[in-house]
Parts: structure tokens; C-alpha cells; sequence
């Protein structure tokens, strides 16, 4: 089955009391048991719950595994991963540039409680090999990254890690289950924020982890029931909805992203575009070889000052400024002051994250009208950064 066919028809078929095309969403908390104890495999929907078992059966379809289980967050499945796999005294393997909150989760959350967390640059492999020891349990990656979407060698990155006997997980949510297929790199778990393209329209929180290993998923099924960080029967239902048209959506997103950093790329108010299908971009080769598409997340970096950068992102007529990314609306946002907040400046500065970043999640609009918006707005910026040069010219 191609990768369309499943998102409509894996594990999906019409329901079977009434022969409804699409299945109902079993809005129940419990199950009427014919005898005590015995039941039709669902006994109380933090357990199991039908349509929430539908998704996970797409999901695990989609990454080309046997297990799913769904979570009310992105952190919250990245929260059952790490409880799982990390006792205190343990060791995990981090590039600089994770999600923010994956990374106040490790050190605010895990790292007092005993976990170690090291932060390694994964383009250097002999460096990461270097930095595991026999304590060390995760190698953690996100690849492309957010927000200056570096491509790491997933393929690489399994063969050191699997000489040492440690787990590789990768977050998958930038490039989805369309453009990147972890497991048949050799990750051992994926981890997906939902919310973003899966779920693909903005209107809910969810989370997953797959594995293809019973015994690597078991003790992720046991936490989801028993820590209970379970999404709603509707919201489960809302992403069955949005997962069917998974594959238009993320090809206009990725067709947008790369006419927006086409147009911006020789812009006098633009220092720098990230997009991993530049060819000069430091990762292209590799996003070629492992992607089979380059994603829908451009970020650039204006030639500005901070407060230009967030004037920039907060008058957009298209674009609307808020956290996220991957829905049908365009969103952007300013990292520094929003998702990656929560990672201290000079942390920031260390990972290259600067002030005047911007990060733009292109929505599946006509793209002359995406690329129009931002262009008006670095055209402004533009006259002033031209004025601003002119003066110091002056001056000098
Ligand atoms: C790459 C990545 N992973 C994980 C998360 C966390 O997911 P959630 O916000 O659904 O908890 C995010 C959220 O922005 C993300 O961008």
C-alpha cells in the first residue's frame, strides 16, 4: 500500500455495526463487560479506547512499524520515553539544537532528578561516539532541526549508537512520515508532536511514539496507561480527519517553503535563508539522501536589530505570529522571545540561535501571496537596512 492509500485506508475500515464510511468517535470513558472481566478489548479509555486505536494503528502504518500509542502532548510522549529508558545516574546524548521545551524537560525536569544530559554537535560523528559511556542509555535527535533546521545522519548516528547498545530516537514532527522514515535508518523509537503536520490544521495537542520492538514499545504502552497523559476520543478523531489529507497538504507546505526561500534568498534584509533544499545549504547532501522531500519550515535571519525582527514578525498580513508550525494557516515566529524562550540566552548564542531569527511555517495558501506578505515586510526593512548602512559608511 503507498503512502497516500494508507493515510485513507490503514487500519480504517468502515465501522462495523452500521457500515459508516468514516467511524464515529467513541466519545465513552467505559465498556459494558459481558461477564467480570470479560469485554470486547476495551475495559476503560485511558487503557484503550477505539477511535484512539485507530490512530494508532495509521500512525504505526505510516512509519512502517507495528506500535503506536498516542499521547495528550508531544511532551507528554517524549516525557513516557525518557521515564522509561532513564534511571538516575544515566546518560543521554543531545545535539544543541532540540525543541526548547525537549530541552527544559531534560534539564529541568530530568537532570535534577539524576539524569545525565550531554549536549554534542551530531555533524561531528567521532564526537558523539566519544561521549557515550557504558551509563549512557539515549541517543536523542531531532532532524531537520527547529529552528535552523540542520540535517543530521540518522543512518550514521544508529550504526555508532547500536555498537555501544543504545537506543536511538528520533523526533520526526519537522519532516514527517512522508519525507523521512527513521526506522528503516534504524532508529529504534520515533517521537512525533502531533499537533503539527500530522494533525496538520492548528486546532489541537497530541503526541506519539512508534516502535517496531515489542520489547522497547511495552514499557511506553505501560506508562501511557499508567501515568494516563491519554488525548480525547475527539481530538483522536480530528487527526484521523487531518492524516487523510497528510500527503497534498505536506507537499504544498513543502513546495511554499521553497518558493519563500527561493524569493528570499538574495534579499538585501536577509543575512541568511535555512531551508535544506538550498544547495548550499551545509546539510543539502545529506537531507538529499535521507529525505525525500525537504521539509516545510523556513527560517532566515534579518540584517536588523531585534526590535526590527519582531516588528517584521508581528505585522504580517498572512503570516500570523504565534507558537507552532505545520498547519494549513501560516504561522511565524520570533524563537528567541517565543518557542526557545525557555533556553537561556547565552545557551542560545552558543547553539546559533540569534536574536534576529525568524522561523516561517508556510500553511498550504497560494505561495505568490505568502512570498508577496514577507517580501513587503523586508522591502520596509530593506529601505532602513540600506539607510542604516549608508549612515555607518558615512560615519566611517
Ligand atoms: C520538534 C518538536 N518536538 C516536540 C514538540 C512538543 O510537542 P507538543 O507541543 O505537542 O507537546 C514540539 C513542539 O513545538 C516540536 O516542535
Amino acid at each position: 500500500m503507498k503512502f497516500s492509500t494508507k493515510t485513507i485506508h490503514a487500519a480504517q475500515p468502515s465501522e462495523a455495526e452500521t457500515g459508516a464510511v468514516v467511524a464515529p468517535i467513541f466519545q465513552t470513558s467505559t465498556y459494558q463487560q459481558q461477564s467480570p472481566g470479560v469485554h470486547r478489548g476495551f475495559d476503560y479509555s485511558r487503557t484503550s479506547n477505539p477511535t484512539r486505536a485507530r490512530l494508532e494503528g495509521v500512525l504505526a502504518a505510516l512509519e512502517g512499524v507495528e506500535h503506536a500509542a498516542v499521547f495528550a502532548s508531544g511532551l507528554a510522549a517524549e516525557n513516557a520515553i525518557l521515564q522509561s529508558y532513564l534511571n538516575p545516574g544515566d546518560e543521554i546524548i543531545i545535539p544543541p539544537d532540540v525543541y526548547g521545551g525537549t530541552h527544559r524537560l531534560l534539564h529541568r525536569v530530568f537532570q535534577p532528578k539524576g539524569t545525565v544530559v550531554k549536549v554534542v554537535d551530531f555533524s561531528k560523528l567521532e564526537q558523539v561516539e566519544a561521549a557515550i559511556t557504558p551509563r549512557c542509555k539515549i541517543l536523542w535527535l531531532e532532524t531537520p532541526t527547529n529552528p535552523r533546521l540542520l540535517i543530521y545522519d540518522i543512518a550514521a548516528i544508529c550504526r555508532i549508537a547500536h555498537r555501544h547498545n543504545v537506543l536511538v530516537v528520533v523526533d520526526n514532527t519537522f519532516a514527517t512520515p512522508l519525507f523521512q522514515q527513521p526506522f528503516s535508518l534504524g532508529a529504534d523509537i520515533v517521537v512525533h508532536s502531533v499537533t503539527k503536520y500530522l494533525a496538520g490544521h492548528s486546532d489541537l495537542i497530541q503526541g506519539a511514539v512508534l516502535a517496531e520492538n515489542a520489547a522497547i514499545f511495552e514499557p511506553i504502552r505501560y506508562l501511557q496507561n499508567s501515568t494516563g497523559a491519554v488525548p480525547s476520543p475527539f481530538d483522536c478523531w480530528l487527526t484521523l480527519r487531518g492524516i487523510k489529507t497528510l500527503e497534498l497538504r505536506v507537499l504544498r507546505h513543502a513546495q511554499n517553503a521553497e518558493a519563500i526561500a527561493k524569493a528570499l534568498e538574495q534579499h538585501p534584509a536577509v543575512t541568511r535563508v535555512y531551508f535544506p533544499g538550498l544547495p548550499d545549504h551545509p546539510d543539502h547532501d545529506i537531507a538529499a539522501r535521507q529525505m525525500t522531500g525537504f521539509g516545510g519550515i523556513v527560517s532566515i535571519e534579518i540584517d536588523g536589530t531585534v526590535d526590527e525582527a519582531r516588528l517584521f514578525t508581528s505585522s504580517r498580513r498572512y503570516f500570523i505570529l504565534g507558537e507552532s508550525l505545520g498547519g494549513v494557516k501560516s504561522l511565524i515566529c520570533h524563537p528567541a522571545s517565543m518557542t526557545h524562550a525557555s533556553i537561556p540566552p547565552e545557551e542560545r548564542r552558543k547553539i546559533g540561535l540569534s536574536d534576529t531569527l525568524v522561523r516561517l511555517s508556510p500553511g498550504i495558501e497560494a505561495s505568490d501571496d505568502l512570498v508577496d506578505d514577507l517580501l513587503e515586510g523586508l522591502n520596509r526593512l530593506g529601505e532602513d537596512c540600506s539607510t542604516k548602512k549608508r549612515i555607518e559608511a558615512i560615519a566611517t
